[in-house]
């Protein structure tokens, strides 16, 4: 009896926290637009052999730990800006999960 109940808190803990990490996408796509698009084709569809790559490639060839990684930590010497310095890891995780809606 005990154990059910403890086991329905917990599933209710971890259900919380799965809901709150899922990204928001159309948050995601509207920081995308707003920071990414000047210089990424963020559209799906976007071409292969593009630099810099398009979010479509990107979301293709790309886990998206290490996307989340990159737009964290931008290769040195790239134009890409330092993010990790003004925006919430949760945008950046936002917009990691539109990028890979891309994925088709
Ligand atoms: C000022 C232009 C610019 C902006 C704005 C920009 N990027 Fe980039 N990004 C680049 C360039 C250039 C590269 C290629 C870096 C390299 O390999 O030299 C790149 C690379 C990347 C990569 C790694 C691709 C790879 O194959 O290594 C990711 C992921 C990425 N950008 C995501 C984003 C996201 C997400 C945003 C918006 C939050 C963004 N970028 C905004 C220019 C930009």
């Amino acid at each position: 009896m005990k154990f059910t109940a403890l086991a329905a808190v917990l599933s209710i803990c971890f259900a919380g926290t799965s809901l709150a990490d899922e990204p928001n996408i159309s948050a995601g796509k509207r920081m995308a637009e707003a920071n990414c698009s000047n210089c990424h084709n963020i559209e799906p569809g976007g071409a292969f052999k593009l630099y810099p790559p398009s979010f479509q490639a990107i979301a293709i060839y790309m886990d998206p730990q290490v996307m989340r990684m990159k737009v964290m930590f931008p290769d040195h010497a790239t134009l890409m800006p330092q993010f990790h310095t003004y925006m919430f890891a949760e945008n950046i995780d936002n917009i990691v999960g539109y990028i890979q809606t891309l994925d088709e």
